[in-house]
């Protein structure tokens, strides 16, 4: 693999026109938010003075969503035509040569996938969102190789990280094929290599170099990361996302809509995270009462039924019982008012283990509504609950 250099485009152009065209073809204001990181690419040696940090862009969607197309688009922003770095493919020493070759320059990693390939270099990623030289673990790995990071990252792929360290440092774009449009498709295309023109004549040439607009686009990301705390966002996400959006606002448009869509982005990150963290919560305290025997084979059932055409073992949960108990327990333990049941048992829905809500099943004498939960699917914490009521111990 080689690093090819910046060809930039000279001559002035509407960029203005080209970024609602890409906002068009991917449906949203996506480029928006993108065309922000650019901005704040450029400008990453003040931002980072300030903040410390620089988001990761995560351009996130099923297979042929328009991730790389969207992402090739929005690297041609810093003269750069590229496919993206192979994340499976690559090294540390290349993601290492990368970041410290392209300074104050975005760098694209495609196809990031949870598999140890890939994640191994998560820790990578982590510390180069700090520019970390030192301290521990990984944050080691680029000094030891030399390297500094100068260049901001920009990831796509099928599936976001678990890794929640490198998740959180992530302004993740979801991208949609059912969004897009193909009316100015072809003339992005043929017209990419003009867009580097709004890195040097408008970022570069007008931005860069003037010390009271420098500090403009610092105090709007402040103004609006304070407005995302304000509004409930955890500090690390507002700061990520406040430094793309405020660095488009200040620099490129100021659209109210705009701004009610990210702090709706920010507002979504937080429900999920939270909704994560509920279940998790749910499930291992459940675990636990299964082991202190106030929850048994009243609640739980574990058997197979051809109904759902499915080649594994199901666990039946008495939910409504076995949401009682937990939540008395809750109260116990932590003096607060546990989740309501309702918003428990739509985030189970959602989850892929989820096969029925609405089924009859015999547990020991008495016939319940369950739930039911597929066991190939679940998570570990589930397994180890239906293990205490495997097939072969059934009837007791
Ligand atoms: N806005 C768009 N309008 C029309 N076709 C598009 C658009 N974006 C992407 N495509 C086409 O859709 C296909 C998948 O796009 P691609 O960017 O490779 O998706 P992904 O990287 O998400 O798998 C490609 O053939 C691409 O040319
Ligand atoms: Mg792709």
């Amino acid at each position: 693999m080689y690093l090819s250099m910046p060809n930039v485009y000279e001559k002035p152009i509407d960029y203005l026109d080209v970024i609602e065209k890409i906002r068009d073809a991917v449906g949203g204001y996506q480029a928006y938010v993108a065309v922000g990181w650019v901005g704040a690419t450029i400008l990453s040696t003040y931002i980072f003075d300030e903040f410390k940090c620089f988001p990761i862009l995560f351009v996130h969607g099923k297979r042929e969503s328009g991730k790389s197309t969207f992402m090739r688009w929005i690297m041609n922003f810093f003269g750069i035509d590229t496919e993206g770095i192979g994340l499976a493919e690559t090294s540390q020493n290349f993601i290492a040569r990368a970041l410290s070759y392209y300074s104050s320059l975005g760098v694209w990693f495609d196809e990031y996938r949870n598999e140890p390939k890939v994640t191994q270099k998560d820790g990578f990623f982590r510390s180069a969102y700090n520019r970390q030289y030192s301290g521990k673990g990984t944050t080691t790995a680029f000094q030891t190789k030399g390297f500094e990071v100068n260049g901001t990252i920009a990831i796509s792929g099928e599936e976001l990280p678990r890794d929640n360290g490198l998740f959180t440092r992530c302004v993740i774009l979801q991208m949609s094929a059912y969004k897009r449009s193909r009316k100015y498709y072809d003339w992005l295309n043929q017209n990419a290599h003009t867009f580097s023109s709004f890195m040097f004549n408008e970022m570069i040439l007008n931005w860069f170099y003037d010390e009271d607009k420098v500090k403009k686009v610092i105090d709007n990301i402040k103004n609006l990361k304070a407005a995302l705390i304000s509004k409930g966002i955890s500090d690390r996400t507002a700061e990520n996302w406040a430094i793309c959006a405020g660095t488009f606002d200040a620099v490129i448009k100021r659209d109210k809509d705009f701004l009610r869509w990210v702090e709706k982005a920010c507002q979504e990150i937080r429900l999920s995270s939270e909704q994560e963290h509920m279940l998790n919560q749910f499930w291992e305290d459940v675990d636990y009462l299964v082991s202190k025997n106030e929850l048994g084979n009243k609640h739980f059932f574990v058997g197979r039924d051809s109904k759902y055409g499915l080649d594994a073992d199901l666990l039946y949960v008495w939910f409504p019982a076995v949401y009682t108990e937990w939540a008395v327990h809750y109260r116990k333990k932590t003096g607060r008012e546990p989740f309501n049941k309702v918003s428990i048992l739509k985030n189970i829905r959602e989850e892929p283990y989820f096969v029925d809500n609405n089924t009859f099943k015999r547990f020991r004498n008495e016939a319940r509504k369950a739930l039911v939960i597929n066991l190939n699917e679940a998570t570990d914490e589930i397994k180890g609950i239906a293990e205490n009521f495997s097939l072969v111990s059934d009837g007791d």
